[in-house]
């Protein structure tokens, strides 16, 4: 394991939020074309099943859900991610929520398609209310610059993979879409572990 014993600082008001992403060296997290996609290695795939065993809910937004959501309720119903859950002690079962005012194109329950009336601030008591300690949000961009625009990321998990995709106008996602945010509400980051596999770096950072 990459983060053996991860431990997350506890929250009394609202559950902790992390988010993990893998990124080009020239910070491209998605091209909007075929033949990009996977942007990590094996290794960071892994890292990734990692960090969701750790949590105690995972969050989709609904365009990540829709690329992905199906791929995910297979992987979270693995045996494999079932026993890592159970070795640290967390329910086998991971709760997936897809946060979307639309159910088309969903391959996941409806009851776990949610949009609550008021939005990010509805969503963290509809968590809270639940006892959900650690929720992983996944994004994608849209979505993470929801949350960080309400302060409600602690950690950014970040794979740095060794490439360069450049850009064509509108092809290309970035970390935060969506958001520009002003001077005075520019997030700053504290750098709280590099590790590397090969030439891949694995970012750890706490959101000051
Ligand atoms: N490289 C990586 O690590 C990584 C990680 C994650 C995602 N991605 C990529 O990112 C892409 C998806 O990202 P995206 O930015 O297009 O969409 P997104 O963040 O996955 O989803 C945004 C959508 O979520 C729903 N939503 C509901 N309430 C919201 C709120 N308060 N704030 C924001 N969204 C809300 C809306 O969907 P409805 O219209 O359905 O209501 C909205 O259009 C995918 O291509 C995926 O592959 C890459």
């Amino acid at each position: 394991m990459l983060y053996p014993n991860l431990k997350f600082p506890k929250k009394s008001d609202r559950p902790f939020f992390y988010t993990n992403f893998v990124s080009t060296v020239d910070g491209k997290v998605q091209v909007k074309k075929e033949g990009y996609w996977p942007i990590g290695s094996r290794r960071d795939y892994q890292v990734l099943l990692e960090l969701r065993s750790f949590a105690d809910c995972l969050i989709h937004g609904g365009n990540l859900g829709r690329e992905f959501g199906g791929i995910t309720v297979k992987s979270l119903n693995k045996p494999a991610f079932k026993r890592m859950r159970k070795k640290l002690g967390k329910d086998p079962v991971l709760p997936y929520y897809i946060l979307s005012a639309r159910t088309d194109g969903l391959k996941i329950s409806k009851t776990s398609i949610i949009n609550p009336q008021d939005g990010i601030p509805g969503l963290v008591k509809f968590l809270q209310d639940k006892g959900y300690k650690n929720v992983l949000v996944e994004g994608g961009p849209t979505l993470l610059g929801s949350f960080l625009k309400e302060n409600l990321i602690d950690e950014i998990f970040l794979t740095i993979a060794p490439k360069i995709y450049g850009n064509e106008k509108g092809s290309t996602l970035t970390l935060v879409e969506g958001q520009l945010f002003p001077e005075h509400a520019i997030k700053n980051l504290r750098l709280l572990s590099v590790k590397k596999f090969n030439s891949e770096l694995y970012l750890r950072y706490r959101v000051i």
